[in-house]
């Protein structure tokens, strides 16, 4: 992975780190109610091809492993090398689940591959957006679909001070430009709704209980 665009090295160098502290744990806990909410609309069954964009360590492979059986694929690419890491060795004995190490939008695959796709909270750290959705759509199969998840959007003001936090690049985007993206990117938006999770016995309602989570998805015509 030469000449990283140097927005995305720094992202590289953040989860890396992340990873080897054990946080890639905590994403799966924090982000599994919206990333469910997601795969849902994918519609994967026996045989699907499935793709994670940012995959973290693996969790959602895991998941739709069984689903897509013997014929499918799940396959996950992230930047970060403790990342894949941490998800090829959590999904070794998943052997229809593979990870591979790469900056999308660069990747090693056929137009048409896939049949569904998932990215929570990853896109917004990519330097080119409508290039990636573009890419995105060629990987789809005609009638293919793309589930994508943000909780850095402009309507969770909550989370407008994450790149300051984070100290990273960050695109800051409302539901109706995320949506406006999808169709530029010439991906038909079938849904897009704000996942909000239960809340734990004892708590105090946040922005995952008022806000939620965005998620937009996006079909490839067929
Ligand atoms: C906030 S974490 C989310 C991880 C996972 N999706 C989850 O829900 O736990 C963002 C992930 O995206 C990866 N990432 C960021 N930019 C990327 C890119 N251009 N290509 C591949 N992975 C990327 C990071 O390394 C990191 O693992």
């Amino acid at each position: 992975m030469s000449d990283l665009h140097p927005s995305t090295a720094r992202v590289r160098d953040i989860f890396d780190d992340w990873a080897r502290r054990g946080r890639a744990e905590g994403m799966e806990t924090g982000h599994g109610p919206s990333a469910r909410a997601g795969i849902e609309h994918l519609d994967l069954g026996e045989g699907s091809h499935y793709l994670d964009i940012g995959c973290g360590n693996g969790y959602t492979l895991r998941w739709v492993s069984a689903g897509v059986g013997a014929d499918g694929r799940a396959v996950g690419i992230d930047v970060a090398p403790a990342m894949v890491e941490r998800a090829r060795a959590l999904s070794s004995a998943f052997e229809n689940v593979e990870v591979l190490l790469t900056a999308f939008p660069a990747h090693p695959f056929e137009a048409g591959t896939f049949d569904g796709i998932f990215s929570m909270e990853v896109l917004y750290y990519l330097p080119d957006l409508p290039g990636a959705l573009a890419e995105i759509r060629q990987l789809l199969k005609p009638g293919g679909r793309f589930a994508c998840v943000v909780d850095y959007y402009a309507e969770n003001p909550e989370s407008h001070d994450w790149p300051e936090q984070l100290g990273c690049d960050m695109a800051l985007l409302s539901e109706a430009e995320w949506g406006a993206a999808f169709e530029a990117a010439g991906l038909e938006v079938v849904a897009q709704e704000r996942v909000r999770y239960p809340l734990a016995e004892g708590a105090e309602p946040g922005w995952k209980q008022t806000i939620g989570s965005l998620l937009t998805v996006g079909q490839r015509p067929s």
